[in-house]
């Protein structure tokens, strides 16, 4: 069932544990998505996002969502991921339960201002804003860090003047995963200095590729939600692939075994944030 979003990050923070929001993709990552969340009783937020608004709207992705997470017992979130100004006023028309607005490309002051009224639309309606402070970089951007990171005393004015309910932060991850390019190890006092600071949940984006001990070390930190999708999304095309590489095949073979693989993949998320076992 719809689960409230506060409440599945607030028991996390209580718990010491934290909460996955994966992107959707399609019918059958959502399926993925969502079956993995019910098998393992396992609270989720779904994610629609950056690849999918291009491909289909907002309208489209949150019906396909909500029509198969109505259909099962997970306690789920829908929750737009990297929203603009307009994504985010259409979401909150449609019933999303959680919004991130994302001002990360403005210059500090104005992303102050828009967040702030972002904040008092959504809470008008009951609805919990994620906001991003400093820069999250694509994998292979070759980036200074120190301008990307989030600036500690920034995150404190950010989170006072906002009334965000959660902050993304930029503290060496990136988004996507490569092989053969390796990851920077992500700042663990940065977290707990954000922490310190601002006083709420923090939300770790770009989390394909962590190790469990970066995990572990985020979530003890202060991290409470994380974003993962290159993972997944490359667990569904190994499975995809698997049966492509037998020859011509159904779509529908192909995309199942993508799933299936998809599936098990999440619940592996799952297992690593610790929040199996917690709807
Ligand atoms: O394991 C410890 C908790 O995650 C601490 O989180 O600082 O948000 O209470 P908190
Ligand atoms: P990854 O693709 O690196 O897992 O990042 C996902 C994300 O941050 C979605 O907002
Ligand atoms: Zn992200
Ligand atoms: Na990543």
């Amino acid at each position: 069932k719809q689960a409230n979003p506060r409440s599945l990050i607030e028991n996390a923070r209580r718990g010491g544990y934290a909460v996955g929001a994966y992107n959707m993709h399609n019918e059958e990552t959502t399926e993925a998505l969502v079956w993995a969340a019910e098998r393992s009783n396992s609270p989720i937020f779904l994610q629609v996002g950056r690849a999918i608004i291009p491909h289909m709207g907002v309208r489209r992705a949150f019906e396909m969502t909500k029509r198969i997470a109505e259909k099962s017992n997970a306690d789920y979130v829908i929750h737009l991921d990297h929203g603009s100004w307009d994504e985010v006023l259409e979401a909150i028309k449609l019933g999303f339960s959680s919004v991130m607005y994302d001002g990360a490309h403005l210059p500090f002051e104005e992303n102050i201002a828009t967040t702030r009224k972002i904040v008092e639309i959504a809470h008008a309606f009951g609805i919990p804003v994620e906001a991003e402070l400093g820069k999250i970089p694509d994998v292979g951007q070759s980036v200074n860090w120190e301008d990307y990171y989030t600036d500690v005393e920034e995150a404190r004015r950010f989170v006072a003047e906002t009334g965000i309910d959660y902050l993304a932060i930029s503290v060496g991850i990136v988004h996507g995963v490569v092989p053969g390019i390796p990851l920077e190890p992500i700042n663990i006092q940065r977290i707990k200095d954000i922490k310190a600071a601002t006083g709420i949940p923090l939300v770790l984006h770009g989390a394909s590729g962590l190790t469990q001990q970066e995990v572990d070390a985020a979530r003890a930190a202060g991290v409470h939600k994380f974003n993962a999708d290159t993972d997944l999304r490359h667990a569904f095309r190994a499975g995809f692939e698997a049966v492509w590489a037998k020859g011509d095949r159904q779509l529908e073979e192909a995309m199942a075994e993508g799933r299936t693989r998809m599936i098990d993949a999440t619940i592996d998320k799952m297992k690593s944030y610790g929040c199996i076992g917690k709807s």
